[in-house]
Formats: C-alpha cells, sequence, structure tokens
C-alpha cells in the first residue's frame, strides 16, 4: 500500500537495503515506480547496517527496515532525511524511543511487540494523504481508514482489544523509555555470551538488533543441531535461525522476561562449557 499511496511519478524511492524485507519491499515499490537503492549491505549478507550514503533529494521518500529481524541488525541512529522517511517496524516498534517526528510513515505488523497477528500498525503524517489517487481501490487508499477512524471494514477486534492491554502493560513497565532500558540490558546479556571463540555473531558490533540476537557455532554446524535439540528439551525453544540463513536467533521481544534471558545465558554457557 505504500508506494499505491506515496509514489510521486518519475521521483525514484529512495532504500537503503538491509535484508529480505527491504529486498520484499524493493520488489513492490518497482510494481508502481522506480527504486533508487542508496546504499546496501548485501555484499556481506546484510551484516551491518550501512552509513555511508547521500539521500536524493528529489525521491518520493525514503525506505527502511528499521529492524531485520532475519539479519539480526537495527538502525541504532534513525536518519534525518529530506523526504519522508517510510519505515517498516514491524519487528522492533515500542521496543525504545523513537523520534515521530522524523517519519513520514511508519508501518507494523502486530505480532512482535503489539498484540496477536492480524492487525497492522500505521502511522501517517496528514499532509502526505494528499498524495493518493482517487482511482486507487477503496481498502487501499489509506485516506479510506482515516476518513472513517479504521472502522471503514469490520476491524480485528480481538486483536485490538488485546492490542490495549498490551500498551497498558507497557505504561506500568514504565512506558518506552523503561522498555527500552529492559531491551538493552536483556540483548548486552545474551551478545555478552558471543565472544567470537565459540558462539559467533554475523553481525557487526554496532548495527547488532536489541530484538533478534543472531549467532552461530563457530564451523560446526552439527553442534548447532544439537545446541538447538538440547535448548529445545531445556525448555528454550525457537532458538533456530530464520530457514533463509540458519544458524541460531534468539529473538527478544518485549514480552520475553527478564528471567527467560538468565536461563537461555546459563543455558549457552553451560552448553559451551561441555562441547568447546
Ligand atoms: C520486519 C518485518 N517486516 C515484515 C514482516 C512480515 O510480516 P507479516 O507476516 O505480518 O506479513 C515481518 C515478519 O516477520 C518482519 O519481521
Amino acid at each position: 500500500m505504500v508506494p499505491m499511496n506515496l509514489y510521486l511519478e518519475g521521483r525514484a524511492v529512495d532504500v537503503i537495503s538491509t535484508g529480505s524485507w527491504t529486498k520484499k519491499a524493493i520488489k513492490e515499490i518497482k510494481r508502481v515506480g522506480d527504486v533508487s537503492i542508496i546504499a546496501s549491505s548485501e555484499e556481506s549478507n546484510f551484516s551491518y547496517i550501512p552509513s555511508d550514503f547521500s539521500f536524493n533529494a528529489n525521491a518520493s521518500y525514503t525506505y527502511i527496515t528499521s529492524n531485520n529481524t532475519i539479519a539480526g541488525t537495527q538502525w541504532s541512529d534513525i536518519p534525518t532525511t529530506p523526504t519522508p522517511l517510510v519505515a517498516d517496524m514491524s519487528s522492533d516498534i515500542f521496543s525504545r524511543e523513537i523520534d515521530i517526528n522524523k517519519f513520514g510513515l511508519i508501518f507494523a505488523g502486530a505480532q512482535k511487540n503489539i498484540g496477536p497477528s492480524g492487525v497492522t500498525l500505521v502511522i501517517i503524517r496528514k499532509d502526505l494523504l494528499k498524495r493518493s489517487s482517487e482511482n486507487l481501490g477503496t481498502m487501499l487508499n489509506y485516506n479510506t481508514h482515516v476518513d472513517n477512524q479504521s472502522l471503514y471494514n469490520t476491524p480485528p477486534t480481538f486483536g485490538i482489544y488485546m492490542m490495549n492491554l498490551v500498551f497498558e502493560w507497557l505504561e506500568e513497565k514504565g512506558g518506552l523509555n523503561a522498555i527500552e532500558r529492559i531491551n538493552k540490558e536483556k540483548a548486552k546479556k545474551v551478545y555478552d555470551c558471543i565472544d567470537g571463540n565459540f558462539y559467533i555473531s554475523p553481525v557487526e558490533k554496532e548495527s547488532r538488533s536489541l530484538m533478534n540476537v543472531v549467532f552461530r557455532i563457530k564451523n560446526n554446524d552439527e553442534l548447532e543441531k544439537k545446541f538447538i535439540q538440547e535448548a529445545e528439551t531445556a525448555g528454550l525453544s525457537g532458538l533456530k535461525g530464520h530457514r533463509s540463513v540458519g544458524g541460531c536467533r534468539a529473538s527478544i521481544y518485549n514480552a520475553c522476561p527478564e528471567e527467560s534471558i538468565t536461563e537461555l545465558v546459563t543455558f549457552m554457557k553451560d552448553f559451551e562449557a561441555r562441547h568447546r
């Protein structure tokens, strides 16, 4: 829906290519118009967030994925862009404080930090609503949803009810500032186990995600399989890396409690001691 609504004829979208979700977005933009990839980390399997690029002041908008769920990278500093910044924030929304003024549009699937799958949250700067063509299908036009307070069609009420409970929980925890501090502490504990001797991180230090800690066991695919199996038996599930990249991944979203991190780290240290 983003390119359909925001693309301006003849003005290529600036994209910083950081992984499979951005690649999918590029494919969709190309259905509507042109793309200018102003930086990419594909040559190194998306192991970092590029920092060397310059924006086109004439672009329709600039597109990023703020957290790369599969590659395990995250934008730590959100850039200031000359054109509206559009971010897929599906896997790190509400994990930290952000400067909302930097963005033209944010979208996020609910299923990581917001609530059950089936709801997508969209935040759009009001002036951008003027861009949508009246020829767009009704449901595909952001104006329809804004004009009808997101009630043009029957919304997924259970998911929205759950979102409200999650927001109340977040506020009780102290809000975004507090959850950011907790997320940083949680991620640090796991990254501290990955020192490069037994567990290795394919991700450059300054680009590491607070949400998805991607790691490998040095030169040993068989041991990785054993790690995932033994972890499962110990009650630590879901540590298998995304099927497209393999390896291991600890997804430690807002809902993952600090106690689970302590258990994971204890398990990782014990596994290392037994197999190094
Ligand atoms: C960053 C990002 N964007 C998009 C998606 C796709 O979400 P959905 O499965 O709701 O289409 C995901 C799913 O993991 C994601 O992590």
